[in-house]
Protein backbone atom coordinates (compact mmCIF):
# COMPACT_ATOMS: atom_id res chain seq x y z
CA UNK A 1 0.00 0.00 0.00
CA UNK A 2 1.04 3.30 -0.49
CA UNK A 3 0.44 6.85 0.59
CA UNK A 4 1.90 8.58 -1.88
CA UNK A 5 -0.03 12.32 -2.25
CA UNK A 6 -2.49 11.36 0.77
CA UNK A 7 -2.86 13.66 3.66
CA UNK A 8 -2.24 12.57 6.77
CA UNK A 9 -2.34 13.89 10.03
CA UNK A 10 -0.37 12.74 12.98
CA UNK A 11 -0.71 13.53 16.34
CA UNK A 12 1.73 13.69 18.92
CA UNK A 13 4.06 14.42 16.38
CA UNK A 14 6.05 16.51 18.63
CA UNK A 15 8.27 12.69 20.27
CA UNK A 16 8.60 9.06 19.98
CA UNK A 17 6.16 7.67 17.99
CA UNK A 18 4.28 10.38 16.61
CA UNK A 19 7.66 11.85 15.33
CA UNK A 20 9.13 8.69 13.49
CA UNK A 21 5.64 8.26 12.12
CA UNK A 22 5.68 11.62 10.74
CA UNK A 23 9.07 11.26 9.00
CA UNK A 24 7.82 7.75 7.25
CA UNK A 25 5.17 9.44 5.89
CA UNK A 26 7.19 11.91 4.94
CA UNK A 27 9.46 9.93 2.64
CA UNK A 28 7.13 7.62 1.12
CA UNK A 29 8.17 8.63 -2.40
CA UNK A 30 10.14 11.61 -3.49
CA UNK A 31 8.16 12.04 -6.44
CA UNK A 32 4.79 12.54 -5.63
CA UNK A 33 4.65 15.24 -2.61
CA UNK A 34 3.61 13.74 0.94
CA UNK A 35 1.56 15.38 2.53
CA UNK A 36 1.93 15.40 6.45
CA UNK A 37 0.32 17.33 8.92
CA UNK A 38 2.06 17.99 12.28
CA UNK A 39 -0.12 17.96 15.43
CA UNK A 40 1.24 18.85 19.34
CA UNK A 41 1.63 21.26 21.91
CA UNK A 42 5.26 22.10 22.09
CA UNK A 43 6.38 23.91 18.95
CA UNK A 44 10.15 23.46 19.27
CA UNK A 45 9.89 19.72 19.17
CA UNK A 46 7.42 19.77 16.00
CA UNK A 47 10.16 22.12 14.25
CA UNK A 48 12.53 19.40 14.82
CA UNK A 49 10.32 16.71 13.38
CA UNK A 50 9.82 19.20 10.43
CA UNK A 51 12.90 19.33 9.48
CA UNK A 52 13.50 15.75 10.29
CA UNK A 53 10.83 14.93 7.62
CA UNK A 54 12.59 17.58 5.66
CA UNK A 55 15.54 15.98 5.57
CA UNK A 56 14.07 12.42 5.07
CA UNK A 57 12.09 13.96 1.38
CA UNK A 58 12.73 17.84 0.83
CA UNK A 59 9.69 17.75 -1.40
CA UNK A 60 7.44 16.55 1.61
CA UNK A 61 4.84 19.23 2.29
CA UNK A 62 4.58 19.88 6.03
CA UNK A 63 2.23 21.71 8.12
CA UNK A 64 2.76 22.45 11.63
CA UNK A 65 -0.13 23.12 14.10
CA UNK A 66 0.53 23.96 17.93
CA UNK A 67 -2.80 22.05 19.51
CA UNK A 68 -3.86 20.68 21.68
CA UNK A 69 -6.44 18.00 21.30
CA UNK A 70 -8.46 18.35 24.10
CA UNK A 71 -9.65 21.64 22.95
CA UNK A 72 -8.81 21.93 19.59
CA UNK A 73 -10.09 19.44 17.33
CA UNK A 74 -12.26 21.80 15.29
CA UNK A 75 -8.82 24.07 14.51
CA UNK A 76 -6.81 21.00 13.35
CA UNK A 77 -9.06 19.68 10.89
CA UNK A 78 -10.16 23.20 9.91
CA UNK A 79 -6.34 24.34 9.32
CA UNK A 80 -5.06 20.80 7.45
CA UNK A 81 -8.53 21.27 5.13
CA UNK A 82 -7.25 24.81 4.67
CA UNK A 83 -4.10 24.19 3.46
CA UNK A 84 -4.82 20.61 1.96
CA UNK A 85 -8.11 20.60 0.67
CA UNK A 86 -8.66 17.05 1.81
CA UNK A 87 -7.72 14.52 4.66
CA UNK A 88 -6.58 11.05 3.98
CA UNK A 89 -5.00 9.28 7.06
CA UNK A 90 -5.32 9.95 10.70
CA UNK A 91 -2.71 8.43 13.06
CA UNK A 92 -4.34 9.24 16.31
CA UNK A 93 -1.41 8.81 17.76
CA UNK A 94 -1.24 11.72 21.05
CA UNK A 95 -1.41 10.07 24.22
CA UNK A 96 -0.31 9.86 28.12
CA UNK A 97 2.46 8.14 29.53
CA UNK A 98 2.59 7.04 32.78
CA UNK A 99 5.54 4.66 34.36
CA UNK A 100 5.75 3.35 37.74
CA UNK A 101 5.18 0.65 40.12
CA UNK A 102 1.64 -0.66 38.99
CA UNK A 103 0.69 -0.75 43.24
CA UNK A 104 2.01 3.10 43.21
CA UNK A 105 -1.11 3.99 40.68
CA UNK A 106 -2.24 7.12 41.32
CA UNK A 107 -6.04 7.12 40.66
CA UNK A 108 -6.31 11.15 39.88
CA UNK A 109 -3.04 10.22 37.33
CA UNK A 110 -5.29 6.86 36.04
CA UNK A 111 -8.52 8.91 35.52
CA UNK A 112 -6.73 11.96 33.12
CA UNK A 113 -5.04 8.91 31.32
CA UNK A 114 -8.59 7.36 30.64
CA UNK A 115 -10.65 10.56 30.39
CA UNK A 116 -7.99 10.93 27.78
CA UNK A 117 -8.14 8.12 25.45
CA UNK A 118 -11.70 7.42 25.48
CA UNK A 119 -12.95 11.04 25.05
CA UNK A 120 -10.55 13.31 23.31
CA UNK A 121 -8.60 10.21 21.48
CA UNK A 122 -12.07 9.18 19.79
CA UNK A 123 -13.57 12.74 19.38
CA UNK A 124 -10.72 13.67 16.55
CA UNK A 125 -11.48 10.59 15.09
CA UNK A 126 -15.39 10.89 14.95
CA UNK A 127 -14.56 14.56 13.56
CA UNK A 128 -12.04 13.60 10.86
CA UNK A 129 -14.43 10.40 9.44
CA UNK A 130 -16.29 12.82 7.62
CA UNK A 131 -13.52 14.39 5.82
CA UNK A 132 -12.56 10.78 4.86
CA UNK A 133 -15.99 9.75 3.26
CA UNK A 134 -15.55 13.08 1.05
CA UNK A 135 -11.92 11.94 0.10
CA UNK A 136 -12.96 7.89 -0.48
CA UNK A 137 -16.63 7.10 -0.18
N1 LIG B 1 6.14 3.97 24.20
C1 LIG B 1 5.42 2.95 24.67
O1 LIG B 1 5.95 1.96 25.20
C2 LIG B 1 3.94 2.96 24.58
C3 LIG B 1 3.20 1.88 25.06
C4 LIG B 1 1.82 1.90 24.96
C5 LIG B 1 1.18 2.96 24.37
N2 LIG B 1 1.91 4.01 23.91
C6 LIG B 1 1.19 5.11 23.31
O2 LIG B 1 1.79 5.50 22.08
C7 LIG B 1 1.65 6.91 21.92
C8 LIG B 1 3.02 7.56 21.68
O3 LIG B 1 3.90 7.19 22.73
P1 LIG B 1 5.39 7.72 22.82
O4 LIG B 1 6.19 6.66 23.45
O5 LIG B 1 5.82 8.24 21.48
O6 LIG B 1 5.18 8.88 23.88
P2 LIG B 1 5.64 10.40 23.94
O7 LIG B 1 6.99 10.56 23.34
O8 LIG B 1 5.38 10.84 25.34
O9 LIG B 1 4.62 11.10 22.95
C9 LIG B 1 3.34 11.49 23.32
C10 LIG B 1 2.92 12.56 22.35
O10 LIG B 1 1.57 12.94 22.64
C11 LIG B 1 1.50 14.33 22.55
N3 LIG B 1 0.42 14.83 23.38
C12 LIG B 1 0.15 14.52 24.66
N4 LIG B 1 -0.94 15.17 25.09
C13 LIG B 1 -1.36 15.93 24.04
C14 LIG B 1 -2.42 16.84 23.86
N5 LIG B 1 -3.29 17.12 24.85
N6 LIG B 1 -2.58 17.43 22.65
C15 LIG B 1 -1.71 17.18 21.64
N7 LIG B 1 -0.68 16.32 21.76
C16 LIG B 1 -0.51 15.71 22.95
C17 LIG B 1 2.85 14.84 23.02
O11 LIG B 1 3.14 16.08 22.41
P3 LIG B 1 3.18 17.51 23.15
O12 LIG B 1 3.76 17.30 24.49
O13 LIG B 1 3.99 18.34 22.21
O14 LIG B 1 1.75 17.96 23.16
C18 LIG B 1 3.79 13.80 22.44
O15 LIG B 1 4.20 14.16 21.14
C19 LIG B 1 0.99 7.44 23.20
O16 LIG B 1 -0.41 7.57 22.96
C20 LIG B 1 1.25 6.35 24.20
O17 LIG B 1 0.26 6.30 25.21
C21 LIG B 1 3.26 4.04 23.99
Amino acid sequence: MTYSGKVVIVTGASSGIGAATAELFAKQDANIRAKVVLVGRNEANLTATEAACKAANSSAELLIIKADITLDADRIINTAIEKFGKLDVLVNNAGILAGGNILDIDVEQFDQIMHFQYTFVPILSLNVAPYFLKTDP
